[in-house]
């Protein structure tokens, strides 16, 4: 195996707190063991049009607090092309690079792994993903910050909900998974919480909404974006028509998700995987993710990480049944 001299590391996909930080544990780690390391900008796409940066210690000084990413990011239909890889790939040994740390989610590691079984360049993975939706992490960077901005959004929605007697339906972030949805539904003390991982049963959720206090004065239904029956705004047109009398309003919160100062939790699992994946890279691993599981650094290969079935814990949504009385 030849000895690795240059690390290229980018982010891509859609940014999430805590990518700064991973870019900082990477560049610093790499220079702990005399490395070389080069920053990639706008993930794939960059490294198709040859967009190459030296990095040093100072390149990184004050962005572990900031929301972002200094590299930039981008999805890249290019990359999806064997024509866009060979000129990423001949960017790469143009430029000397002879590894590579991706820092993204699911679209992330799908073209890593194609990319892998192309060209013969060691690279692993950094989770990092306001969805958490990757196998082989019990957390992915940005999710923690995602969900303390969702609740915090939903405490003051919950405010006026409660001064004008309101049913708000509440949709966050989630390209194909409830899990964000999830944890914010029990955190802000959701009547009902509708994800995709389970079938949506609009019975179910107006059973739910008879069954709860008559009294009770703001009410709020958490939807994941990618609930299959048409979303937030489909879900509040039927909750409209069946009561007329209730005050609803649909509140879409978007991509303030994504933003914002990376929380401690970001902060140290970025630092945490980004110093084990330069590690990952001298000990001879490749073409994996490098996660957390059950508090300690784990490997998993990048078709494992991408599989979609991160399953949900169902005692999470017994747990906003009990609790919405
Ligand atoms: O994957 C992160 C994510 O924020 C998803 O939750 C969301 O569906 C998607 O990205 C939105 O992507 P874009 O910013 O490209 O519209």
């Amino acid at each position: 195996m030849a000895q690795i001299k240059n690390i290229g590391v980018f982010t891509s996909g859609g940014d999430a707190p805590g990518m700064n930080a991973a870019i900082r544990a990477v560049v610093r780690t790499a220079l702990y063991y005399d490395l070389q390391v080069t920053g990639i900008r706008r993930g794939y796409e960059g490294m198709i049009n040859g967009e190459m940066i030296p990095m040093d210690r100072k390149s990184v000084g004050n962005i572990i607090q900031r929301g972002g990413t200094i590299l930039k990011t981008a999805r890249s239909d290019a990359f999806k092309t064997p024509e866009g890889r060979k000129k990423a790939y001949d960017h790469l040994v143009e430029h000397k690079i002879d590894a590579l740390i991706a820092i993204g989610g699911d679209g992330t590691f799908t073209g890593a792994k194609v990319f892998g079984k192309e060209y013969d360049i060691p690279m692993v993975g950094l989770p990092c993903t306001i969805d958490n939706d990757l196998q082989g992490t019990d957390f992915t960077i940005g999710y923690d910050t995602a969900i303390n901005t969702v609740i915090d959004a939903v405490d003051k929605i919950r405010d006026t909900a409660e001064s004008h007697d309101r049913l708000f339906i509440v949709e966050v972030m989630g390209r194909d998974s409830g899990l964000i949805a999830l944890r914010t539904g029990i955190a802000a003390g959701a009547e009902a919480i509708i994800i995709p991982e389970t079938k949506t049963d609009i019975m179910a959720l107006f059973d739910r909404l008879d069954r709860g206090r008559k009294d009770k004065s703001s009410k709020i239904v958490m939807v994941a974006e990618a609930e299959e029956a048409g979303g937030a705004f489909e879900i509040g047109r039927q909750v409209k028509e069946k009561y007329p009398n209730y005050d609803t309003r649909i509140s879409i919160l978007g991509h303030i998700q994504r933003g914002g100062r990376p929380s401690c939790m970001d902060r140290v699992l970025a630092s945490r995987v980004g110093v084990a994946a330069v590690e990952a890279l001298l000990a001879g691993h490749r073409n994996e993710m490098v996660g957390v599981v059950h508090n300690e650094i784990s490997y998993t290969p990048f078709e494992s990480a991408i599989k979609h079935h991160v399953d949900i814990n169902p005692n999470f949504l017994k747990i906003v049944e009990i609790l919405s009385l």
